[in-house]
C-alpha cells in the first residue's frame, strides 16, 4: 500500500493527513514514480491553508520530488523504468511514497546530482534561473537587493547572482541567517527586524537605489521595496510569505520614478518541454561546475510534514527542506 498526505479542509499544519492511498497504472503519456525525495516550499502552505485554491478536494500537496520511474504508460519514449528522474511541477501531489505524473514534466537526473539534492534544487533553482536570467536579465555590476536571503529560494539566489557578478544585499531576520546568507555570495545583510531596510538600502547605494528588487515576503516589505529601486528599476514580487501584499495604484509606479512591477510564477516560465529543458539545463550546469550549490538543510521523514510546515512558517528554517519516504 502507498501513503500520501490528504487535505480535506483547507487549515494549520494539522490539516495534513498521512492515509493510504492507491497509485493505480500510469495512463498515456504518464509515468509512474516511486519518490525517494521530496521537496518541501513555501507554495505548500498556500495550498493547505487555502490562500492558492485546490484543483479538487481532497488534494494532495507539493510541486516537487526526485525519484524513480517504476511503470510508464503508452506513448511515453524518452524514459525507462528504472530512470532517475525529479520535476517540479503541477499536478500537486509530490506529498506521497509514490504517484502518477506526465512524462513531459519530468527530468533526468545527471550523474554526481544526488535525488536529496535534485529534490532540494528542481522548483526553488529554476525559480532562481528564471528570476535573475529572463524576468530581468541582471548582469556584473547591477545591485539587486534580495528579501529573505538565507530562505530556500534565496541562498540559491545569492550564489548564482553572484555567479553573474551581481551585488546581492539581502534582508534576513537574524545574525545566523546573516552568516549564512554572506556564505552563500550575499554581499551586504540587513536584519530587517532590527534596521529600517529602505534607509539601509539607501546608504550602502548612495543614495541611488538598486536595479531590481526581488521580493517574496509580500505584505511586510512590498511598499518599502519601491523606495530601494533606482528610477525605472524593476519590482518583482513573486511571493507573499508575510501575507499578501495591499492593492497599490498603479500612478505609484510613475511617483517612484516610472518604475516596474511584474508578478511572475514559475509556471508561466516553464510551460511547455523545451522551456523546461532550457531552464533546468542551466540548472544543472551551474550546479555541476559547483557555483550553485542546493544544500538540504533540514530533513525529516515523510510522514513529520507537518512539523516541516510548522518550521517553515515559523521562519526556523534556512535553505531548503526535504521530506523521505
Ligand atoms: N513566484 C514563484 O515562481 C515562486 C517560486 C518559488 C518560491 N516562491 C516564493 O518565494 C518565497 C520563498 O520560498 P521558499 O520556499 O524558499 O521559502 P523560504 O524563503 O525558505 O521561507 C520563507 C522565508 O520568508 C521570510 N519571512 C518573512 N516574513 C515571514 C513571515 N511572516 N512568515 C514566514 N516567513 C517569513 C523568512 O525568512 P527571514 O526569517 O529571514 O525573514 C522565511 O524563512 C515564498 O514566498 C514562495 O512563495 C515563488
Amino acid at each position: 500500500m502507498t501513503k500520501a498526505f490528504l487535505v480535506h479542509e483547507p487549515g494549520g499544519p494539522e490539516s495534513l493527513q498521512f492515509e493510504e492511498i492507491r497509485v493505480g497504472d500510469p495512463g498515456p503519456g504518464e509515468v509512474r514514480l516511486r519518490h525517494t525525495a521530496i521537496g518541501v516550499n513555501f507554495i505548500d502552505v498556500y495550498f493547505r491553508t487555502g490562500a492558492y485554491p485546490a484543483p479538487q478536494s481532497p488534494f494532495t500537496p507539493g510541486l516537487e520530488a526526485a525519484g524513480v520511474v517504476e511503470a510508464i504508460g503508452e506513448d511515453v519514449d524518452d524514459l525507462n523504468v528504472g530512470d532517475r528522474v525529479a520535476y517540479a511541477s503541477a499536478p500537486i501531489g509530490a506529498y506521497a511514497e509514490a504517484r502518477l505524473m506526465p512524462a513531459g514534466r519530468v527530468v533526468k537526473v545527471p550523474e554526481g546530482i544526488e535525488d536529496r539534492t535534485a529534490a532540494a534544487a528542481m522548483l526553488k533553482g529554476m525559480t532562481t534561473q528564471y528570476l535573475l536570467r529572463q524576468t530581468v536579465p541582471v548582469n556584473a555590476g547591477d545591485t539587486i537587493l534580495f528579501h529573505a536571503a538565507a530562505g530556500g529560494v534565496g541562498l540559491m539566489a545569492c550564489q548564482w547572482a553572484k555567479r553573474l557578478g551581481v551585488t546581492v544585499i539581502g534582508t534576513v531576520s537574524s545574525d545566523e541567517k546573516a552568516e549564512l546568507a554572506r556564505q552563500h555570495g550575499c554581499t551586504h545583510l540587513i536584519n530587517y527586524t532590527q534596521e529600517d531596510f529602505v534607509e539601509r538600502v539607501r546608504e550602502l547605494t548612495d543614495g541611488k537605489g538598486v536595479d531590481v528588487v526581488y521580493d517574496a515576503v509580500g505584505k511586510d516589505t512590498f511598499l518599502g521595496g519601491f523606495d530601494c529601486l533606482r528610477p525605472r528599476g524593476h519590482m518583482v514580487l513573486f511571493g507573499a510569505s508575510s501575507g499578501a501584499p495591499d492593492p497599490i495604484d498603479p500612478a505609484l509606479l510613475q511617483g517612484k520614478g516610472s518604475v516596474y512591477l511584474t508578478r511572475p510564477s514559475l509556471f508561466n516560465y516553464i510551460p511547455d518541454r523545451n522551456s523546461l529543458l532550457a531552464c533546468v539545463s542551466e540548472l544543472f550546469e551551474v550546479m555541476q561546475d559547483g557555483t550553485v550549490r542546493a544544500e538540504v538543510r533540514q530533513e525529516r521523514p515523510l510522514s513529520e510534514a507537518a512539523d516541516a510546515h510548522r518550521d517553515l512558517e515559523a521562519r526556523r528554517t534556512t535553505g531548503a527542506t526535504v521530506l523521505i519516504p
